[in-house]
């Protein structure tokens, strides 16, 4: 359950952020896109990848519209693909060269996949776009943050990673498919798992870039439209139908837990903030729970290793 605090962190306390270069993902809809209009506003130079281009200039377009001086690159990233990871990864190094990034935002997902889907690559598609696909980008990007206090790696996760279990027997589903509870609660789970270890692995590197981590509760976006359907997930839209007139945010209230991990003075190292109201759906960024199994350190390095493998991907800290 979410620790209360008197401090209410809204987009107008995001500190200046001029002479900062962000990349957020997932950018060009609902908290990402609210992330990326603040951080812009704020005086960030942003990119924003997504999966077409039309897509990025689509959401630079947009932000334009508050922002006119705003200082936006669009570019393609299908997070799906490994192979297009690593391409947008040799954008970055090519376009933004050296040392270049202060904030990296794993932002984009997908939620309720109604039936298993594989990707190019072979695993599942929840697993694949949520998981392995930022995880393999961090690393690549990795060597290209500024080594310095104020860079930071965000993670957004998700409060049903709680219900989350790793199943290292199923973790493409190969077994079973359980849309919401398996597949996406294993993958959100994934990326606590991982901002957790991260932050473990910067520390003990004596890395002054901290991984902070965020979930923004229950936020209407595109996430519930593009993702839950089918019979199956009937008990989730249910519930999710009596909870939004009460316990629901907007995107750019759902946005400020990413904001207050990739910007406020306040955070700890490896910390993790959600809402602060009731089961932390809705309300102002505050230290959100942490799972045991996000904290159990053997099932971190297991899934650390599983994933470079999966990848292909070795992720080098020093
Ligand atoms: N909304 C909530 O209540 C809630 C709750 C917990 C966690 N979250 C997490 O919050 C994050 C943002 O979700 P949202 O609610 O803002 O949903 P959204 O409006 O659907 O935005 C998701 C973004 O991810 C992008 N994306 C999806 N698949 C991708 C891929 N293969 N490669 C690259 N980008 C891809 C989407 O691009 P397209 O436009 O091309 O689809 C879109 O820009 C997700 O990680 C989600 O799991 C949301």
């Amino acid at each position: 359950m979410a620790i209360n605090t008197n401090s209410k962190f809204t987009a107008n306390d995001v500190p200046q952020q001029q002479g900062r270069r962000a990349l957020i993902t997932g950018a060009n809809s609902g908290i990402g896109f609210e992330a990326a209009l603040e951080l812009a506003r704020h005086g960030a130079e942003v990119i924003l990848p997504a999966r077409t281009l039309d897509k990025a200039n689509d959401a630079i377009a947009r932000i334009r519209r508050d922002v006119p001086n705003a200082k936006l690159t669009p570019a393609i990233l299908d997070l799906a693909s490994l192979a297009s990871v690593r391409a947008f990864a040799a954008f970055i190094v090519t376009n933004f060269p050296g040392q270049s990034l202060d904030l990296l935002i794993n932002n984009a997902g997908v939620m309720g996949i109604p039936n298993r889907e594989l990707t190019v690559d072979g695993y599942e598609r929840q697993f694949a776009t949520n998981y392995l696909g930022p995880f393999a980008l961090t690393a690549l990007l990795f060597p290209h943050l500024k080594p310095q206090p104020g860079t930071r790696i965000v993670v957004v996760a998700s409060a049903i990673a709680n219900q989350g279990k790793i199943a290292f027997d199923n973790l493409q589903a190969e077994r079973n498919y359980n849309p919401m509870f398996g597949a996406y609660a294993q993958s959100k789970l994934a990326d606590l798992i991982f901002q957790q270890e991260l932050q473990r692995r910067l520390t003990a590197a004596g890395s002054p870039i901290l991984s902070t981590g965020a979930h923004p509760g229950y936020a209407i976006t595109n996430l519930q439209s593009s993702g839950p359907q089918g019979q199956e997930q009937l008990l989730f839209r249910i519930m999710a139908a009596i909870l939004k007139p009460l316990a629901s945010q907007d995107a750019h209230n759902g946005a400020l837990p990413t904001l207050y991990a990739a910007t406020s003075p306040s955070v700890t190292p490896g910390g993790y903030y959600g809402p602060s109201g009731f089961q932390e759906l809705k309300g102002y960024p505050v230290p959100a729970k942490i799972c045991p199994a996000a904290k159990d350190l053997a099932l971190a390095k297991r899934l650390w290793t599983e994933t470079e493998k999966l990848t292909g991907v070795t992720f080098n800290i020093s």
